[in-house]
């Protein structure tokens, strides 16, 4: 992810640009860049790490009078976070800001490159901007240059451009990640990734559809939509900024468990092709000499590594065990040089995961991190990083970072098998189009989520909280209480179903609300006769399934899926909702609840 300013007028522009960026650091935070075009000439600035250091470099910048001005910053996924890879990126006429991944650029890079191109960056953005001004050279008006080249690219992308050969316009396009443009009765023209850098400036703002591109001027903007001129539908800006911060959701938890079905797309992006798994991350990592897999982590993350572990044996056939960094540190646990050490971690600055990594650095194991935060302490020690892209978190119960983690250790697991020669033909299809499928299958049903609003409250009192399952569903039941329990201040607890007649089934009663992830294609008759066993103790039973439960106090009926993975991050927005409605209904602060931390560096 990365965020996106452009403004075309008269108002001082580095202040704009600058402002709209803080709006959006949010959205990546590892560099940072501006180009203003002014009176025929560009001026740009770049700076690594955080705003600031790029606010401290335009400090002596002004630009007054008419011009345009682009601003990005930047998410690393094709490059490391330095200066030179940060955007703006230029030609030697144009310059051009990018949020998204090309997945055709190599074919376009190498192209470019035998017709005598220099590439400056490691990007993938930069052959935008050199494939314009190839246009242009050939003769090529700048508007046509400009949709020949976005014609060109296949992949996600919000792009926009601003050329010397066009001096009044702002060239833009939308696929797939988010792009807005905006506009106010003095005639001035602002584009941004979100709303939020927009807020006080635009009157009215559209948000551009997937496929789109067009120009834009002081005389006019004009939309293209396969190869048809559009009419823009241009809707008021809500003037508070909280508000559009929160995209109009009432906590940011809500808010990203909407963006699920987008972040795991992006997760997705230039991984699956052709039925395989690439992770060039990985490239150069030998497998051959790995017998086992041992992970670590700490809450959230380490229920996503429990869930994977079931997947590695499975899918990968290999040996997988997973621990709580926590009580991996100081159990003096024996460490095999043919054991992968795989540590999980959304911030990437938890101590007692970040320990245990060192410990296994220092045995000399094999490491890779699965994490959110490029650059962050656990990726600058992990001898290999898989980034789950899925954008800044800010509520402190974790939900997107959780299905990003999910979905990608899925395809590690089938990475893993392929490279072990365990990955038959006919599983390889069944896995990648269930794959591919996820994106949708996070949608979230308004439906259901009205139907659990409805719901919740029967849920505000009562001695506890189970939630069971079988299977990968054993630790979703684990993520579906914990995430009660850090927002509700309720006791949850995620038990297997099987393992509940061993002693927790001693507290059934009619206040015991039991929470049954009853998927179809895992288990189903044994986790049905798990809940019977409840129900016949009078326990109050919420069935969460595609098959009607007649025994059922509450039932939400999901989609009846053929693959697990399919139903389990189904269920997953089930649980997280549910969570939410209660905790809203309890009058909680659902983003910062009592005694957490969105990340913990103390042990
Ligand atoms: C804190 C957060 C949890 C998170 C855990 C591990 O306790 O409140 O939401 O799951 O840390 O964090 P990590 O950043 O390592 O995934």
């Amino acid at each position: 992810m990365c965020g996106i300013v452009g403004y075309i007028g008269e108002r001082e522009k580095r202040e704009f640009l600058l402002d709209g960026l803080r709006e959006l650091e949010y959205r990546g935070y590892d560099s940072a860049g501006i180009a203003v075009l002014h009176q025929g000439e560009i001026n740009y600035f770049k700076a690594s790490g955080k705003l600031d250091n790029l606010i401290e470099k335009t400090k002596d910048f002004r630009s007054i009078n008419f011009g345009l001005g682009i601003a990005h910053t930047r998410w690393a996924t094709h490059g490391k976070p330095t200066e030179i890879n940060a955007h703006p990126h230029w030609g030697e006429f144009s310059f051009l800001i990018h949020n998204g991944i090309i997945e055709n650029y190599m074919e376009i890079k190498k192209e470019l490159q035998s017709d005598g191109v220099v590439f400056l960056s490691q990007t993938d953005s930069e052959v935008i901007v050199h494939l314009f001004e190839k246009f242009v050279r050939l003769n090529f008006t700048p508007k046509d240059a400009f949709k020949k080249t976005i014609e060109s690219l296949k992949g996600a992308f919000a792009v926009l451009l601003i050329s010397k050969v066009s001096p009044e316009t702002i060239f833009f396009a939308k696929n797939a990640v988010p792009l807005i443009i905006g506009k106010n009765s003095q005639n001035e023209i602002f584009f941004g990734s979100s709303d939020a850098p927009l807020i006080g400036f635009a009157d009215e703002v559209s948000y551009l559809e997937d496929g789109s591109f067009g120009w834009a001027s002081k005389e006019e903007i004009e939309i293209f939509k396969d190869d048809t001129k559009i009419v823009p539908i241009f809707k008021l800006l809500n003037s508070s900024k909280i508000y559009a911060q929160k995209d109009g959701f009432r906590f940011f938890m809500e808010k990203e468990i909407y963006e699920q079905s987008t972040v795991t797309s992006e997760t997705l992006m230039g991984r699956i092709k052709d039925d395989k798994v690439y992770l060039e991350e990985l490239s150069g990592y030998d497998f051959s000499d790995i017998d086992e897999i041992k992970i670590c982590a700490c809450g959230t993350s380490y229920h996503a590594a429990l869930t994977s572990s079931y997947l590695f044996e499975r899918i990968s056939k290999i040996r997988c065990s997973v621990e709580i960094a926590s009580e991996f540190r100081y159990k003096e646990p024996l460490m095999d040089k043919k054991t992968l050490f795989l540590v999980i971690s959304q911030s990437g600055e938890t101590a007692d995961t970040l320990q245990a990594l060192k410990m296994a650095k220092k045995a000399g194991l094999k490491t890779l991190c699965i994490c959110n935060v490029d650059n962050s302490s656990i990726v600058r020690i992990s001898d290999a990083t898989i980034l789950t892209r899925a954008g800044i978190e800010k509520g402190v119960a974790s939900t997107k970072a959780f299905a990003t983690q999910v979905l990608t250790l899925w395809l590690l697991s089938l990475y893993v098998a392929k490279k072990r020669d365990k990955l038959d033909k006919k599983m390889c299809e069944t896995e990648m189009k269930a794959l591919r499928s996820i994106p949708s299958v996070l949608k979230v049903d308004e439906e259901i989520h009205e139907k659990l609003h409805r719901l919740s409250k029967r849920y505000l009192h009562g001695h506890g909280f189970f939630f069971i399952g079988r299977d990968i569903f054993f630790p979703l039941a684990l993520e579906g209480a914990l995430k009660l329990k850090e927002i509700s201040y309720l006791h949850a607890e995620g038990y297997p179903a099987g393992e509940m007649k061993h002693g927790p089934i001693a507290l059934a009663d009619s206040t015991l609300f039991t929470i049954a992830l009853m998927p179809q294609t895992m288990l189903y008759d044994k986790t049905k006769s798990n809940v019977e066993e409840l129900s016949a103790r009078d326990a109050t039973i919420l069935a969460i399934s595609p098959k009607e439960f007649t025994l059922a106090d509450d039932f939400i009926k999901t989609q009846s899926y053929e693959h697990p993975m399919s139903e389990f991050f189904e269920m997953m927005v089930i649980t997280q909702l549910l969570a939410l409605e209660i905790s809203i209904r309890l009058g909680n602060d659902v983003d910062m609840p009592r005694n957490l931390a969105k990340s913990v560096t103390v042990e």
